[in-house]
């Protein structure tokens, strides 16, 4: 007896040992697969070195500041209006009235420029624009020292502590510059080494740009240094601190400075708004700025952030999901991971933000700092699908906050429910614009959102925080479906922009995506009234099933109903392939018919233009082959030569829209998860059969 006892006990010992084993034994070293990645350079680049917190980013370059190259410090806080147009009757918003266009019979009206009224229409497209902080940077006191006087220039960023470390020598004396951002507050710490600071010969200085309506391509740098007449600011100095307030017309910001040591802030310099913070002795300097709308009453020290920036990555790193690809072994995998790790760093700081993400994230101005309502799904569902939801809960409010004037843009066009917005600044204002009045695909994108928290957290708190919402949403969907008497169909349009708003909106009716998404949005609309025992409203039901079915011609989707011979007309397959869409991106409707969506994606495999497609087509298209089980085709598409990432894991814009462009790195993260997880009805990893994946925390997507 006491044998088998014994016998049975070391049996349940060895269980137990051998399932720590296991799980210790599958956990993945995270550091060990992060770090490798850690971005070096030896020179500044076209694109920044970055640190921040979703809210607040500090562009710098090789010195670990803004000494050479005026990159921005971009926050979710910080806009500013141009004074309103001067024109006669073009001197306040209420003087915009937008076009009318004749839509199903009757006069609508649409949120776009009026040749009329160019000046007010404009005024709304560049205002509020999105402003530049504060340029901070090494002063040398007066001598003319430019990044080529500087030698053994080297910097690195540790990507598992959010520090960044940049060396150089100038005229054999060695400086080393300490740079982090606080996860909790805007604010920037710097710690310098160096004899040249004793000498005098080294300092920091800080300047303060004026705010301009330049964008996309204009505005890799925001802000002009030299219309210094047109702004303010001010310094008020104390013993270890000092603030600056900056006034741009109804615009106002302080930056609050705090050091260790002997130090002193002085300035401005004349005719400029520069000021200097220098040290009176020592070799050591370092130094916390703090940006807000209003004055800090305490601002953290440099060593406090250096260790509140390692502990919170050290903690972002390890938690929620992570893979682990054959990098030693298969040059596509090591770039593939170099993708997923620097892409997960960047879109933390530069889009886990109080607001969503414009495309350019924290780094430079795209559309005037402002953010796409229809791209709100490509940058923060990835999140979720990490387990890290607590990055995208800090902007998925924005649908609540932007009710009130998504329920006034449906009533002025004569529809119920909310019209949800496209180009937007934080107040909910849609920018002025043919597209971005006529497209639609944002719509159902709450609906998204609710769903996947529903999937995360069934709760009633869930329903209830999405209820409004989603209904207001439904209730647009179902009253923007037209039903065509004499044809007796419903109608998605026109006019309208399908996602690839490359079409006549006149003559777009019913595309393939489009169709797909409402009846998807329609459906879950019904199911989140039925699980709260509420009554669906019939006109949703009535809608969701009486949708036409998606168009097929020559035994493949087409973007639209009734498009002319898609496949050889050149303007039509370029731009976004949104028809790969209806099955990876989202859950495809009941007409769906997997042989026919094959027949699509092999003509876009031949046909498509891929020169013309930009971020996130690349990813998109690879959830598709993978949901078709062609693994080796997705990761092909995941390192398209036409889909680039620089070295520090900047995603390359191309000749369309500006770098970065941040929805090809959070789309790249959406497919990975999916190919980590799987979906509903094949969970478990989609990579190539002789790719010895290690994945751990994903679960398979929820449709
Ligand atoms: C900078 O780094 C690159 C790549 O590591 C190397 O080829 C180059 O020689 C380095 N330049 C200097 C000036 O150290
Ligand atoms: C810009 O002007 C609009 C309209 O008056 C206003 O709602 C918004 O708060 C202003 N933003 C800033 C940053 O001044
Ligand atoms: C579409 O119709 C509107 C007026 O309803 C017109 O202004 C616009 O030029 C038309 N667009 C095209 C591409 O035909
Ligand atoms: C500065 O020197 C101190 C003391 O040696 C060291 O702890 C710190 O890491 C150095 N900082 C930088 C930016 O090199
Ligand atoms: C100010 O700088 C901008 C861009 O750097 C330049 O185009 C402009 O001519 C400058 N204006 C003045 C008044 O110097
Ligand atoms: C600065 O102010 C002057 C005078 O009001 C104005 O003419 C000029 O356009 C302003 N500059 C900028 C960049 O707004
Ligand atoms: C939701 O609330 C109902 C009624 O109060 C309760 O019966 C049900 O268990 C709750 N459901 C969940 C998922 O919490
Ligand atoms: C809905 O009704 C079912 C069955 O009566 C019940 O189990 C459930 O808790 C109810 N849910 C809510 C949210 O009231
Ligand atoms: C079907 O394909 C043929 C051959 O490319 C083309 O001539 C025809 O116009 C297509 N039909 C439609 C409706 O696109
Ligand atoms: C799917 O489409 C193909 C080609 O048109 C057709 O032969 C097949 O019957 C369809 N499958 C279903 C399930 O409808
Ligand atoms: C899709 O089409 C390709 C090319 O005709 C074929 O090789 C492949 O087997 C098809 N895939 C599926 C899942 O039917
Ligand atoms: C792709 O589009 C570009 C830009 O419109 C054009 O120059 C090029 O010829 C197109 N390529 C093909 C294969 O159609």
């Amino acid at each position: 007896m006491a044998t088998r006892t014994g016998i049975r006990v070391l049996r349940l010992l060895g269980l137990l040992l051998s399932c720590v084993f296991l799980v210790h034994g599958a956990k993945i070293d995270r550091k060990a697969v992060v770090q490798p990645f850690n971005p070096k350079r030896n020179a500044s680049a076209d694109t920044p070195m970055q640190v921040g917190n979703g809210n607040f980013v500090f562009s710098a370059d090789v010195t670990g500041l803004q000494t050479f190259v005026p990159f921005n410090t971009l926050s979710s806080w910080g806009w500013h209006n141009s004074s309103l147009p001067t024109t006669p009757g073009q001197t306040s918003i209420s003087d915009f009235t937008g076009l009318q266009w004749w839509t199903h019979g009757r006069l609508v009206t649409y949120d776009q420029p009026n040749p009329a009224e160019a000046n007010i229409s404009q005024w709304l497209i560049a205002n509020p624009h999105r402003i530049n902080l504060v340029r901070i940077g090494l002063n040398f006191q007066g001598n003319a020292v430019s990044e080529d006087d500087l030698e053994d220039k080297s910097q690195s960023l540790d990507l598992y502590s959010g520090l960044l470390h940049s060396t150089f020598s100038l005229k054999g004396s060695k400086v080393s510059v300490q740079t982090a951002v606080d996860p909790n507050s805007d604010t920037v710490a710097v710690q310098i080494n160096s004899t040249l600071l004793s000498s005098g010969a080294l300092g920091v200085f800080f300047d303060y740009p004026y705010a301009t309506g330049q964008n996309k391509f204009d505005a890799p740098f925001v802000g002009l240094f030299n219309a210094t007449t047109n702004h303010t600011t001010s310094l008020k100095a104390q013993k270890q601190s000092a603030v600056v307030q900056h006034d741009l017309d109804a615009t106002t910001y302080f930056t609050t400075v705090r050091w260790v040591g002997n130090a002193s802030m002085t300035g401005p310099k004349p005719s400029t708004h520069r000021y200097f913070l220098t040290l009176n002795q020592g070799n050591r300097f370092s130094f916390t700025a703090n940006l807000a709308p209003a004055q800090a009453r305490t601002v953290v020290s440099a060593q406090s952030v250096f260790d509140s920036s390692a502990a919170w990555w050290h903690s972002y790193w390890n938690r929620g999901a992570f893979i682990s690809l054959p990098s030693a072994q298969n040059s596509d995998a090591k770039e593939l991971q170099r993708r997923i790790i620097l892409s997960q760093y960047l879109v933390t700081i530069n889009e886990a933000g109080r607001d969503p993400p414009q495309e350019s994230g924290l780094t430079n101005n795209g559309w005037y700092g402002k953010f796409h309502l229809e791209m709100v799904c490509w940058h923060s569902l990835h999140f979720g699908l990490w387990g890290k939801e607590d990055l995208l809960e800090r902007h998925d409010s924005i649908y609540s906050r932007f009710l009130p004037t998504s329920y006034q843009r449906a009533r002025e066009m004569g529809y119920e429910g909310a019209r949800w917005g496209k180009m937007s600044d934080p107040s909910g204002r849609s920018a002025p614009g043919e597209i971005n009045s006529l497209l639609i695909w944002q719509q159902p994108h709450p609906f998204y959102f609710a769903e996947a928290e529903y999937q995360r957290r069934p709760s009633n708190k869930t329903l209830q925080k999405w209820d409004e919402v989603l209904t207001a949403s439904a209730d647009f969907m179902a009253s923007y479906a037209f039903h065509n008497q004499s044809l007796d169909v419903l109608q998605l349009g026109p006019p309208m922009y399908p996602a690839s708003e490359n079409t006549n909106p006149n003559a777009t009716v019913n595309p393939t995506f489009e169709l797909a998404y409402w009846r998807w949005g329609l459906d879950i609309a019904a199911q989140w009234k039925q699980r709260q025992n509420k009554t669906v409203p019939h006109a949703w039901t009535s809608v969701a099933n009486n949708l036409p079915p998606m168009p097929v011609e020559n035994g493949t989707y087409v973007i639209y109903t009734g498009v002319p011979d898609m496949w050889n007309d050149p303007t039509l397959t370029s731009d976004h392939p949104s028809m790969a869409m209806i099955n990876g991106f989202i859950r495809p409707p009941p007409d769906f018919n997997f042989t026919i969506f094959n027949n699509t994606m092999n003509r876009i495999y031949q046909t498509w233009n891929w020169t013309e497609s930009f971020g996130w087509d690349f990813p998109m298209v690879a959830m598709a082959a993978a949901r078709l089980g062609d693994f080796g085709r997705a990761i092909d598409f995941l390192l398209q030569p036409n889909f680039p990432f620089d070295d520090v894991g900047m995603p390359i814009g191309g000749t369309r829209v500006p770098t970065p462009y941040f929805p090809g790195s959070t789309s790249l993260l959406m497919a990975v998860a999916m190919m980590a997880g799987g979906w509903k009805d094949a969970p478990g990893l989609k990579f190539p059969a002789d790719w010895d994946v290690q994945a751990e925390g994903f679960k398979p997507l929820f449709f």
